[in-house]
Parts: structure tokens; C-alpha cells; sequence
């Protein structure tokens, strides 16, 4: 694993020292990583007694029928059964224009993109990989510093993987301070995350949003919180990655997360996940900075780089995502 990060990292110091000499514009191009893999426990526990996703339930009502008044069977059966859980629905066409994936778009280049980086994330989360992974279906996306393409990586590859046959997605804007997956996808002033973290009475199911996407998931960031670092790092945090993990074994839960030098955040989530995507911004992200990013992780997660906003062609052996 460490030496296919060393080749990609070699690799975009040959690049950039051939741009430098040959006076031309950035061209840099990270290969390889994710090769190794994971195996998520195919009996993964479920959690019985909650709420289904489409926010239908049981709802146990506590009341004594000796003292009660008259019955009213109309209020019993609405008693029983809880509203019909609203579909968030995100303006794909807004999104599409301005570059990102969308369902059912003929952006073919893109899609072929994706399709090559969630490849070996699937195989990993999935344990079909070479190695087991712990966690192998948490998977976080993060970057040495703002503006690389993190928010945008995480949607396309969400899109990407939700239209697989089998297996569904949940996003969750792990960037609690800036929100900006929550934004993008319409649900900024939904409760997420961070409600979720602050009052451990409420349930993950209800925050996590559905959309018209069957099996797009969205987890918002919620409400901001001067605490957020603390809360992420909380055992709160942890019980909840713990769910995400086991509850759907056949979920991959993709988090946004914000720049690993920025901020103190992303380091924090980076321990609880199985695999890191670290996005490698084409002819402006510093090698320095990539290696002092990856010497922040976990040398046993599985760690892949994707190379945004290059201009070479992607192949087999390239990540990319930009025909500028
Ligand atoms: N490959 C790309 N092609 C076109 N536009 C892109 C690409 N990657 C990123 N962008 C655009 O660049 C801007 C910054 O991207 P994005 O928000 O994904 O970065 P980020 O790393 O999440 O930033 P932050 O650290 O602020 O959260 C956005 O406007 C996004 O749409
Ligand atoms: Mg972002």
C-alpha cells in the first residue's frame, strides 16, 4: 500500500518537475492506490426494533383503556402509523450544468471516471479485495487544503455508486463547519449530524434524508456547533460510525470531510474510517503537502488519491476528473 502511494506521489513530482522545465501548464497525474482490500463481515448485525427507512414505524401507545375516553378508531390507526418520510429532492439539473455527475446524463468521460475510482472502493467495502478492511464501507474523502475538490469528488462518486445494482449510498457532510454538501444538495437547514451527536435520544433515521434517488441517501451536516471537533471526536461519534457500518451491510457511507492542513476535523475522522480518499489537486496541490497529509493517516487504512482537475486523459491507471 505504502509503496503505491510512494509511486504516485514520485510520479507527480516527475510531472510537476517536467512542467517546470518544459514551461508548460500543470499535467500531473496520481496513480494507482486502493489496491488493497477489505472485508466487511458478511453477517453484519441489524438493529432491530427501529424505524424503517421510509420513516414508517411502530409506535407503542402507552395508554390505560380502563380510565381512557371513547375510542376513536380513526386516531388508532393514525396513532399507528407515522407520515410518509418527505423526499428531499436535489436539483440535479443545476448540478449537471455546473460539472458535477448527474443520474441519467450522457456525461460519459466523467462517469467512466468514477466508475474507475469506486471500482476498488466497492471491492474493498465489500471484501472483494486482496486484504480485509475494517470499516472497509466507511469511507472518507479529504484533501490537504480547501478548494482541491473534495465537496465535488464526494457527490460524483456518490452518484456514481448509486447507480450500481447492488449496493446504496449514504453521504454525509462530515464538513459540519462549512456544510457546503448540505448546501449543494438543497438540505442546509435540515437537522443532521450534528443534532444527531448533540441528543443522543434522537434516532439516525430520522435525519437521514431520502431523495428521489431510491438508493442516494443523504446524511446533512445539521446545525452548526462551536464544539464540532469535539463532538466528531466524541464517543458519540463513534457509536454512530458504528451503525453506519453494520446497520445496512450493503452501504457504503461516503463522508465529506474538510482539509486535512486546515483544519483539525478531518484528522480526527480519519481514524474511524476504512478507507481515505485523499484528492490531489492537478498542478497546484504541493507534493509537500500531499506527503504530510498521508503521514497523517493511519498507515493500515487503505488510502487512494484521486487527481482532480487534470487535464490528461484518464486511463485504467489514472484518477481525473477535469477536461478543462
Ligand atoms: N474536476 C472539477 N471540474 C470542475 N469543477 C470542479 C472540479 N473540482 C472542483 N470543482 C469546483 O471547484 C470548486 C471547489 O470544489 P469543492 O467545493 O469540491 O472543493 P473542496 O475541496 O470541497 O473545498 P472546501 O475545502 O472549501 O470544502 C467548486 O466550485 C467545484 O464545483
Ligand atoms: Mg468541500
Amino acid at each position: 500500500m505504502v509503496s503505491s502511494i510512494e509511486k504516485a506521489i514520485d510520479r507527480l513530482n516527475k510531472e510537476r518537475s517536467r512542467d517546470q522545465s518544459g514551461g508548460t501548464e500543470q499535467i500531473a497525474a496520481a496513480d494507482e492506490a486502493l489496491v488493497e482490500s477489505d472485508n466487511v463481515d458478511a453477517e453484519s448485525k441489524s438493529i432491530t426494533g427501529e424505524k424503517t427507512e421510509d420513516g414508517k414505524g411502530v409506535v407503542a401507545v402507552n395508554q390505560d383503556v380502563s380510565t381512557a375516553n371513547p375510542i376513536d378508531s380513526d386516531a388508532i390507526v393514525a396513532a399507528h402509523e407515522l407520515p410518509e418520510k418527505e423526499i428531499c429532492e436535489i436539483d440535479f439539473e443545476t448540478l449537471g450544468k455546473a460539472g458535477y455527475l448527474v443520474p441519467n446524463s450522457d456525461q460519459q468521460r466523467l462517469s467512466e471516471e468514477y466508475r474507475i475510482i469506486k471500482r476498488p472502493l466497492l471491492m474493498n467495502a465489500f471484501g472483494k479485495g486482496a486484504a480485509p478492511v475494517e470499516r472497509g464501507n466507511l469511507v472518507l474523502v479529504t484533501s490537504s487544503f480547501p478548494g482541491e475538490g473534495k465537496t465535488y469528488t464526494a457527490i460524483n462518486l456518490g452518484v456514481s455508486i448509486a447507480t450500481e445494482l447492488d449496493s446504496t449510498i449514504l453521504l454525509v457532510d462530515g464538513d459540519v463547519l462549512k456544510s457546503s454538501l448540505s448546501k449543494l444538495l438543497g438540505m442546509e437547514d435540515k437537522p443532521g449530524l450534528i443534532d444527531v451527536l448533540e441528543d443522543p435520544t434522537m434516532d439516525l433515521g430520522d435525519v437521514i434524508q431520502s431523495t428521489q434517488v431510491p438508493k442516494l441517501k443523504i446524511l446533512p451536516a445539521g446545525r452548526r456547533h462551536q464544539n464540532s471537533t469535539e463532538l466528531l471526536a466524541s464517543e458519540s461519534m463513534e457509536k454512530i460510525l458504528t451503525e453506519l457500518a453494520e446497520r445496512y451491510p450493503d452501504r457504503i457511507v461516503l463522508f465529506d470531510a474538510p482539509p486535512m492542513l486546515a483544519t483539525t476535523e478531518a484528522g480526527v475522522l480519519t481514524y474511524r474510517m476504512g478507507q481515505i480518499v485523499m484528492v490531489v489537486e492537478a498542478g497546484k496541490t504541493p507534493v509537500d503537502a500531499v506527503n504530510e497529509s498521508i503521514a497523517q493517516l493511519d498507515p493500515n487504512k487503505v488510502i487512494g488519491l484521486v487527481l482532480n482537475k487534470s487535464r490528461v486523459k484518464s486511463g485504467h491507471k489514472y484518477y481525473g476528473s477535469y477536461y478543462g
